[in-house]
């Protein structure tokens, strides 16, 4: 727990628009939280004008190169419908169709794509390859999954809990499973809003510890709270959001039996849910195994709002790309 003051945010300029600080989007730790705040502001609004039938045409011309090495429902299809909504054109570019998938570097690869597009985003396993592409690229890149973080998910997942709660700060939030790339981030994003996070992990799948001590700083700064308690019962008590993800993630099929014995007691579940705050809800990046890390009257019941974390990975994909590839 860190209790120093927080540093005051800066001023957005004197009659200019506000800017990221940040030229591609890699990871929530190398996101500053000013920019985590201008992307959820961003998207409020074009999530609002869009609502209201006026959508916001940032992107007109622009186009968007969408790389995907591993399967994907909801990153995909919104960042195609971002993209459309935007005014621009998305690209899907399976690897096994690129060269890439025959060996061309990533190197080349993010040269020869940014003579042709605005913007890259990448899903990949190795999270080295997403930052060999952003080496080379003359474009922004984004980070749409790797083995390591999952930004533009857990930005969906902050801009969600402060629609619903109508603030992030001393929020408590549990992460309850699989110390994963999508715990990874949550740690990051929780550190830069001043959310407090509980972790509940079985030893052996607990969040690494590189990933704690790196984001000290921000926790600091931004009066969050980083608590471990390995008792799934005892993570979800007081809590105003309950967390997990699949305790099998894609990669990952040959540990399916090792891992289901292993978070067997880590189950969100009507008995856990009842431990947390009356008014918690309950979260999950899906796509969810239902019977496995989360009962189906939970992710099916009033508490459920996954699907308006599915929806709001649209509204914060637009903010980012409209503020990463839009005219300055
Ligand atoms: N949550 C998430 O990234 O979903 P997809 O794997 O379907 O893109």
């Amino acid at each position: 727990m860190t209790t120093k003051k927080a540093a005051a945010k800066p001023a957005a300029p004197k009659g200019g628009k506000r800017k990221l600080s940040v030229t591609s989007l890699l990871t929530l730790a190398q996101l500053p939280a000013q920019d985590i705040e201008l992307i959820l502001d961003t998207a409020k609004d074009l999530k609002a004008k869009q609502k209201a039938g006026r959508p916001a045409p940032l992107l007109a011309g622009k186009t968007l190169a969408a790389i995907f090495e591993k399967s994907s429902t909801r990153t995909r299809v919104s960042f195609e419908v971002a993209m459309h909504q935007l005014g621009g054109v998305m690209y899907y570019l399976a690897g096994r169709d690129l060269q890439l998938g025959r060996g061309e570097s990533i190197a080349d690869t993010a040269r020869v794509l940014s003579r042709y597009v605005d913007g890259i985003t990448i899903r990949t396993d190795d999270h080295r390859k997403v930052v060999e592409m952003s080496k080379n690229a003359t474009i922004p890149v984004i980070n749409a999954l790797t083995d390591y973080s999952h930004p533009c998910q857990i930005l969906a997942d902050l801009f969600t809990l402060k629609e619903r709660f109508g603030k992030l700060k001393g929020l408590r939030v549990a992460y309850i499973g699989d110390g994963n790339n999508v715990a990874r981030s949550l740690i990051f994003g929780a550190a830069k809003t001043g959310v407090q996070l509980v972790m509940s992990s079985p030893a052996e799948y607990a969040i690494d510890k590189q990933a704690v001590d790196f984001s000290d700083r921000d926790r600091e700064k931004n009066h969050g709270e980083l608590y471990f308690n390995p008792d799934p019962i005892r993570a979800a008590q007081g809590a105003d959001a309950v967390y997990t993800d699949v305790w099998v993630s894609m990669g990952q099929e040959k540990e399916h039996a090792l891992r289901l014995r292993a978070f067997k007691k880590y189950q969100i579940n009507a008995k856990l849910m009842a431990n947390a705050a009356p008014s918690a809800v309950f979260m999950h990046c899906l796509p969810a195994h239902r019977g496995e890390e989360v009962s189906e009257d939970v992710i099916d019941g009033p508490q459920s709002i996954v699907f308006d974390q599915a929806e709001n990975r649209l509204h914060v994909q637009k903010a980012i790309l409209a503020l990463l590839m839009g005219d300055k």
